[in-house]
């Protein structure tokens, strides 16, 4: 992904998983038509508005992903995190968000509930602060509203 500024004390790092490289010429029915490029700039202005400072970064890989939630305990003060298909599947990834103790706000583009039944479990929900569902791509902007008002607290 992009290049991001120095982590500030006011960080907040966005991270999405897999297949979410693919916005806005994937399944656009579901996903809509922005891309992630367009979300990444929405992020950034709905941070810069609440004096956050933002990394960004998207991986298909699991482990990268845990690596990326890791780091963050040194350059980030909460995570906005669209985990992909891993929210269905990846306890390794909901360890990863309990062990660093940082306020995570996971987010769905789709509103999983109306989709398919191996989509309404998250192992993310139980270990995240809040859960953003089914409201398109506003839902990061939405997040990084919320955890800018944790973090503020
Ligand atoms: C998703 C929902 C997941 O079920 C799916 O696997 C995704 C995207 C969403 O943003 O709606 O990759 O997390």
């Amino acid at each position: 992904m992009t290049e991001n500024s120095a982590p500030t004390e006011t960080t907040i790092l966005v991270l999405n998983g897999p297949n979410l490289n693919l916005l806005g010429t994937r399944e656009p029915a579901v996903y809509g038509s922005r891309t992630l490029a367009d979300v990444e700039d929405l992020c950034r202005a709905a941070a810069a508005a609440e004096g956050l400072g933002v990394e960004f970064l998207q991986s298909n890989h699991e482990g990268a992903l845990i690596d990326a939630i890791h780091a963050a305990r040194g350059t980030a003060r909460g995570i906005v995190f669209n985990p992909g298909a891993y929210t269905h599947t990846s306890i390794a990834l909901a360890d990863a968000v309990a062990g660093v103790e940082l306020p995570v706000i996971e987010v769905h583009i789709s509103n999983v509930h109306k989709r398919e039944a191996f989509r309404h479990h998250s192992y993310i929900s139980p270990v995240a602060a809040a859960v953003i569902v089914g409201a398109g791509t506003d839902g990061y902007r939405l997040a990084i509203q919320h955890l800018a008002s944790i973090v503020r607290d």
